[in-house]
């Protein structure tokens, strides 16, 4: 006899069958977006030495890429080029023929069904490093807006589905609607990196993408990671500019932010980013032996899908699909 009525939660944790029966949160290849490197000099391809298992790709060699993450039925890759020259301009960015719309095309002809994302920044091409355009030795907003709308419009020209603008500068998103709009491209849409922290969780990309700033940070435009009520604002700043998606940046810490951006702006799909530092240590921590890779990656991206998530974007993406098939 027990002493008095109580609640057996176990009932329906006892099997497998009835666990995923009453589970709440679903992780899906069809939700996830694979982050790819493309190198314009094949010289600069190769493994990235702190993100084992990711690797910076040269245009040849593209498609097989390709075509192993279409199998994998993910539906989406984030690109980021790695310019053969940098400047102080980062001109590389929006050059009509650099290395995100060549790679841009060399896809799209091989698996027009792969949606492809390409990354507006300025920071990969350059030369010191930043964000944008530098006066004064700090990154000029207003300078820098038009140049990215030129990288934009150059993406969407190549054939990019979604142009995500990752720089955040304020009215990233309303300038790239216009300029995009002006060109002629109505139906490419935006993805805005509207809540992006000034993360120290940036620092095996910069690495890959080799794009550490030179001097200072970038905390004089990316979020301060205390902050949550900015963060609404910016969401709703960036999807009353138009953008079509938000993101959420870094996603595993930042499980709070996704949940309340979730409510407080219902209009756009979420996507959290779980970025190259959430990677590397699930990575450093398996390659010791400390933890079991598998369940800890299942488990971090389930939690973010649970937080609000409705898309994620991962290093782990080919890895899941792997593991959701088997
Ligand atoms: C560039 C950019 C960064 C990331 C995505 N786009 C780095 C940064 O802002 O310094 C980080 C992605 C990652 O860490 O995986 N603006
Ligand atoms: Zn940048």
């Amino acid at each position: 006899m027990t002493p008095y009525s109580f609640k057996r939660f176990r009932r329906l944790r006892g099997r497998p069958a009835l666990r995923r029966m009453v589970q709440e949160t679903t992780l899906s290849m069809t939700d996830l977006v694979y982050p790819l490197f493309v190198a314009q000099d094949a010289r600069d391809a190769g493994p990235v030495k702190s993100m084992p298992g990711v690797a910076r790709h040269a245009l040849d060699g593209l498609e097989r890429e390709i075509e192993q993450i279409a199998a994998r039925r993910i539906p989406a890759v984030l690109l980021f080029g790695i310019p053969a020259r940098k400047d102080d301009q980062g001109s590389g960015a929006w050059d009509p023929d650099g290395i995100v719309p060549a790679a841009v095309r060399r896809i799209k002809a091989a698996r027009p069904d792969m949606a492809v994302i390409a990354d507006v920044c300025l920071c990969e091409y350059t030369a010191h490093g930043h964000c944008g355009i530098i006066r004064d030795d700090r990154v000029d907003n207003d300078a820098t807006l038009p140049l990215l709308a030129r990288a934009a419009v150059a993406y969407a020209r190549a054939g990019a589905d979604v142009v995500a603008p990752s720089s955040m500068m304020d009215g990233q998103v309303a300038t790239l609607r216009a300029a995009l709009d002006d060109a002629g491209h109505y139906d490419t849409a935006i993805l805005a990196y509207a809540v992006k922290y000034a993360s120290a969780l940036y620092g095996p990309f910069r690495d890959a993408a080799a794009c550490a700033p030179k001097f200072g940070d970038r905390r004089s435009h990316q979020m301060d990671p205390a902050n949550i009520r900015e963060a609404l604002a910016e969401a709703a700043a960036d999807a009353a500019e138009g953008a079509d998606m938000l993101m959420v940046k870094p996603a595993g810490a930042y499980l709070d932010v996704i949940a309340r951006v979730r409510e407080h702006v219902p209009q756009a799909p979420l996507v959290a980013y779980q970025v190259s530092g959430e990677y590397s240590m699930i990575k450093a921590a398996a390659a010791n032996g400390w933890i079991d890779e598998r369940r800890v990656v299942l488990e971090t991206l389930t939690a973010i899908r649970r937080a609000g998530a409705d898309v994620v974007i991962s290093y782990f993406a080919k890895d899941v699909a792997d593991y959701l098939v088997e």
